[in-house]
């Protein structure tokens, strides 16, 4: 069941910064490059300026200039594979609805595409006039 993205994903669980929820969350996302981007969840005393693992792992995607994605994998230690919250779910969309989402924890796996985790979103073809 392991692969170098869930690898990725579970390492970087391990840097997660989750010291409110204790709810850790690490994330992989494959370019269509085949690079890998990480992330985790980065709390804040102000638990709304909370960061998700999968957006993290987006900013640091596209700053590095990766724009299109295969894959995501998020890691959970939960009873149950976590999918993406919603606003991850939107920012991913922006880049595409074809990404595999892939949630793991140490007994499962379960997998999507993105678009049918995201139906009807609104996108960037919405902007045009
Ligand atoms: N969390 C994520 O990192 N990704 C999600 O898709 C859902 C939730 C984080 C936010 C918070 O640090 C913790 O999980 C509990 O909600």
């Amino acid at each position: 069941m392991t692969d170098a993205v869930v690898a990725a994903a579970r390492a970087a669980l391990e840097h997660a910064y989750a010291p409110y929820s204790r709810f850790r969350v690490g994330a992989a996302l494959e370019a269509d490059d085949g690079r890998v981007f990480v992330g985790a969840n980065v709390e804040n005393a102000s638990f709304g300026l909370t960061n998700c693992a999968e957006r993290v792992a987006l900013g640091a995607a596209v700053v590095a200039g990766a724009r299109t994605f295969r894959r995501l994998v998020v890691a959970t230690e939960g009873r149950a594979p976590s999918p993406p919250c919603g606003a991850c779910r939107q920012a991913l969309a922006e880049f595409g609805l074809d990404i595999i989402v892939e949630a793991v924890n140490a007994a499962e796996r379960r997998q999507w595409r993105l678009g049918d985790l995201l139906p009807d979103h609104f996108g960037p073809a919405d902007l045009g006039s």
